[in-house]
């Protein structure tokens, strides 16, 4: 059922942008001790020490999911277990303590229930569930800090690209990388993410949507696109870059590979020579802010691939589709990937 006192919002322009909403969870816990039980708080600021183990080392990890209207007035999430499998393989390699599986997905659930009216209707965009961990205890030295907190916001988003279903056009970063073998590429960790704003943001200034970024080692493989993840096809093979560690596995990507193979494509985790796909057919990017978006041109130095002349390719399209119609359960959800809200 849709809710009568919903807000004043115009569903229809909503860009992908922070709303403050009514509801928020949090639980804390020591390093080395057990979670608080975690309570259900009216959305607000947080008073955290200036020492704490985050602001000044970046101790943090974060996800993103999305609550979404079904047609019959249901609410239902996306194979959330995977994004708290994330964060606990997140946790590990930054020293956090690690959030039980069930105890996320009641986060989840119940940050999700208590903002009910700030879902959007079916089809207008999305819930967007933010699940944040972090080192909130003080700490001087470079270490692990002594008290963790684990929180879950929510905000209601619309399009993660301007002009919506619209080809965008990306740029291959020629200056920047986005992660190197050993480091924290592999984990939604917050620190990720500020090195790429600067980039994203020069290239957004030329007019381009977002980077490409390429392997640290050779400049020459595709990671990924700036918060999303990276298929082309040529001759009907779907390629995507191989899970390396220096590329965040997203749900969406291990989601349209089982959709494209389960649908008899031929479906390549392997490495993917920048060459190889400024001639490919199609090209888009997958995650879950972004879901699919196609991609209509790339440049990279002096060279530009332009992809479907302004049109979604077929394979993005018939992916898209298929993703979404089981995400907002127009169709059946035959391996039960959607989680009901209720
Ligand atoms: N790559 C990066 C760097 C991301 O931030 C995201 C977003 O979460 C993705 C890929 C896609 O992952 P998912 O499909 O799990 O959202
Ligand atoms: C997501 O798709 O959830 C992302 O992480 C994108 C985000 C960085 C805006």
């Amino acid at each position: 059922m849709l809710d009568n006192d919903g807000p004043a919002i115009d569903w229809d322009s909503m860009i992908f942008s922070y709303q403050k909403t009514d509801r928020m969870y949090i639980s804390h816990c020591k390093q080395g001790g057990e979670w608080s039980p975690g309570v259900m708080q009216d959305f607000q600021n947080l008073s955290i020490s200036p020492a704490a183990g985050v602001l000044n080392y970046g101790q943090g990890l974060f996800e993103g999911l999305k609550a979404q209207r079904t047609e019959d007035g249901g609410i239902v999430m996306f194979r959330p277990e995977r994004n708290a499998k994330r964060m606990q393989s997140g946790a590990r390699r930054l020293g956090i303590p690690v959030v039980p599986e069930e105890m996320f997905l009641n986060a989840v659930r119940q940050t999700v229930i208590e903002n009910t009216r700030w879902i959007p209707p079916m089809g207008k965009g999305a819930l967007y569930i933010r699940p944040l961990l972090m080192g909130s205890g003080a700490i001087l030295g470079v270490a692990p800090a002594p008290e963790y907190t684990f929180l879950v916001y929510v905000s209601p988003v619309g399009p993660y690209f301007k002009g919506g279903l619209k080809p965008i056009s990306l740029k291959v970063s020629d200056k920047f990388h986005r992660a190197a073998p050993g480091g924290s590429g592999g984990v939604k960790a917050i620190g990720n993410y500020a090195p790429g704003m600067v980039p994203s943001k020069d290239a957004k200034a030329q007019g381009f949507a977002e980077i490409i970024y390429l392997d640290a080692v050779h400049h020459r493989y595709v990671e990924e696109v700036g918060a999303a993840n990276f298929f082309c096809v040529n001759d009907g093979v779907i390629s995507t870059p191989e899970l390396t560690g220096t590329i965040l596995p997203g749900v969406t990507r291990a989601s349209v590979i089982e959709i494209a193979k389960d649908m008899g494509y031929d479906v390549r985790e392997e490495k993917v020579d920048v060459d190889y796909v400024l001639n490919a057919d199609e090209c888009f990017c997958a995650g879950t802010a972004a879901v699919i978006s196609s991609i209509g041109s790339i440049q990279h130095g002096d060279k530009v691939a332009n992809f479907g002349d302004g049109e979604v390719g077929p394979i993005t399209r018939i992916l898209y589709d298929e993703l979404t119609s089981i995400q907002q359960r127009r169709i059946p959800d035959e391996r039960g990937w959607t989680v009901s809200v209720e």
